[in-house]
């Protein structure tokens, strides 16, 4: 299929070199890019073999736009893009905010697919909600696996709603895992340790305890029984979390983030 990737910034590039990995990916589809000031465009279009054109109005007719600039852009950017993607063409989005509604009425004559990934594509392990329009081909659906599918899991949403909430967890959970480590990091300032020995207990910690749980069957409630010994130092420290209600407090960030995206989509 022939491809336009309008807009290569972190997250485009990370996904797309995760696909030129793959050549037979390379052999089936054909790519173009585009950014304002070239540079990256140049740069992904090199990974894929493809070409990069100097203004969107040079681009031939593709199968697939995909836009991958940021949503402050895309009020100005969809006037332009609306000249020049033909009728039928699919458009595929990864703009945090804006819904399948939004860009069905600006597109009218397009099938939709609303993409959320999260950053963990760039090492392969990525989450990609995602929602379509009704008339989105089931041939589309098929590239989008082949495509984001190089670089992560993909689920399927009932609705813009439960996408946004859902990224709360797929889209902040890397930096709410980062920030939960930090404390325990910080936790170990009052100790001899060096700093980079601090830092690489708290790596080795995190790896080791993913590793464990992917490679065990007893899932996360399990695990942590297993290594909670009645009234023992990790009972003491759950208890904690427990009294000072944790659960409560991700649930209301949750919330929290939830609220902040339906404000992204108002504006
Ligand atoms: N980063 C993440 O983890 C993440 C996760 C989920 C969703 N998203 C969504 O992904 C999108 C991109 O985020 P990002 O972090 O990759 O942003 P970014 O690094 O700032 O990249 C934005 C890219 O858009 C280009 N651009 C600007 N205006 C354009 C236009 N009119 N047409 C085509 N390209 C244009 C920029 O071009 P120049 O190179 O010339 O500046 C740049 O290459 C956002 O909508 C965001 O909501 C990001």
């Amino acid at each position: 299929m022939k491809i336009a990737l309008l807009g290569c910034g972190n997250l485009i590039t990370s996904i797309f070199e995760g696909v030129a990995k793959h050549d037979m990916l390379l052999k089936e589809n054909t790519f173009s890019t585009y950014t304002p000031s070239m540079t990256r465009a140049q740069n992904l279009a090199d990974i894929l073999q493809g070409k990069h054109v100097l203004s969107p109005e040079s681009l031939e007719s593709k199968d697939i736009y995909i836009l991958g600039f940021k949503p402050q852009s895309y009020t100005a950017a969809m006037e332009q893009y609306k000249k020049i993607i033909p009728s039928g063409a699919q458009i595929w989005s990864v703009l945090a905010g804006i819904n399948v509604d939004r860009l069905s009425k600006d597109f009218p004559d397009n099938p939709i697919l609303r993409i959320m990934p999260n950053i963990c594509s760039k090492v392969g392990q990525g989450i990609n909600l995602y929602i379509h329009s009704k008339d989105f081909p089931e041939r589309g659906l098929e590239k989008f696996h082949q495509l984001f599918g190089a670089v992560g899991n993909s689920y399927l949403m009932n609705s813009d709603d439960e996408l946004d909430f859902i990224t709360g967890v797929s889209g902040c959970g890397p930096a709410l895992i980062y920030n939960f480590l930090e404390t325990l990091e910080k936790s170990l300032e009052t100790t001899s340790l060096s700093k980079d020995d601090r830092k690489s207990i708290v790596i080795n910690l995190a790896i080791g305890s993913i590793d464990l749980l992917a490679n065990s069957s007893e899932g996360l409630e399990g695990l942590r029984r297993s290594v909670t010994s009645n009234k023992g130092v990790t009972h003491e420290a759950l208890e904690t979390y427990r009294e000072r209600k944790l659960e409560g407090i991700t649930l209301d960030a949750m919330k929290a983030a939830y609220k902040r995206s339906l404000e992204l989509r108002s504006q």
